[in-house]
């Protein structure tokens, strides 16, 4: 099978697997995260193939959005098997999924392939910004959480562990201080921060308009 043809079984493959999606993991999410990833690729000098790839893959076997995500890295493996993928663009890809996600910043320096910091800079920009607080909402929606409780302050990231980063009851206001906020100075190409100044810069804005609207008497 040549490349466009993997391509495409790939975005058939994702569209089945995030059609029903209510977390903000919808099949809009990859498409738009594969656009960012390909402008990011065109300025650096990188595999498109495994950056297309790695981008329409980046979210079937994340832990947050499935029950048993043995299941989902064995269907993955499993279908790569059937597009005849080489075990070289297998390992690359594998590597990608299993580091891209911020995962309460435990996946730190982690990602060593550039293509794998080109999707992951796709990926947050897709997290900030207008798209970024209204999935936010609701994938906090979906998972009932609050959107905000007064005075209950963001947890310290360095004290958590994994799980608790992710078990723990949170709201979706907190999840700005403990994820959205800190992706921009985290940024792996240049490309990226330029995507990125804006869209922190308008989740600010949304803050303090945010709790002016919250705290009336
Ligand atoms: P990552 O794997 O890096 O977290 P994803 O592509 O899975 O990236 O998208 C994560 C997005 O899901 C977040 O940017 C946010 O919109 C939403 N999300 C994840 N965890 C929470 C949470 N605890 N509260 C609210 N939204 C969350
Ligand atoms: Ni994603």
């Amino acid at each position: 099978m040549n490349k466009i043809e993997i391509i495409k079984h790939a975005e058939q493959y994702v569209q089945r697997i995030h059609q029903n999606d209510t977390t903000g993991h919808d099949i809009e999410h990859i498409m738009r995260v594969r656009h960012h990833a390909l402008d990011i690729a065109s300025n650096e000098d990188v595999d498109t193939f495994v950056v297309e790839l790695a981008s329409l893959l980046h979210d079937t076997v994340d832990k947050k959005l499935f029950k048993d995500p043995n299941q989902a890295w064995h269907q993955l493996n499993q279908w790569m098997n059937d597009m005849q993928l080489s075990d070289e663009i297998q390992t690359e890809v594998t590597h990608i999924l299993k580091y891209i996600s911020f995962n309460g910043g435990n996946n730190h320096g982690k990602l060593n392939s550039l293509a794998g910091k080109i999707v992951q800079d796709a990926d947050r920009i897709d997290a900030i910004g207008a798209i970024g607080i209204a999935r936010t909402f609701q994938y906090s929606g979906h998972f009932k959480e609050p959107m905000h409780i007064s005075g209950q302050s963001p947890r310290n990231l360095s004290e958590l562990n994994q799980d608790q980063y992710h078990n723990e009851p949170n709201t979706a206001i907190n999840h700005f201080y403990e994820k959205l906020l800190l992706l921009k100075d985290g940024m792996n190409t240049q490309r990226g921060l330029q995507l990125a100044e804006e869209r922190h810069q308008f989740m600010e804005q949304f803050l303090e308009q945010f709790y002016k609207e919250w705290n009336i008497q």
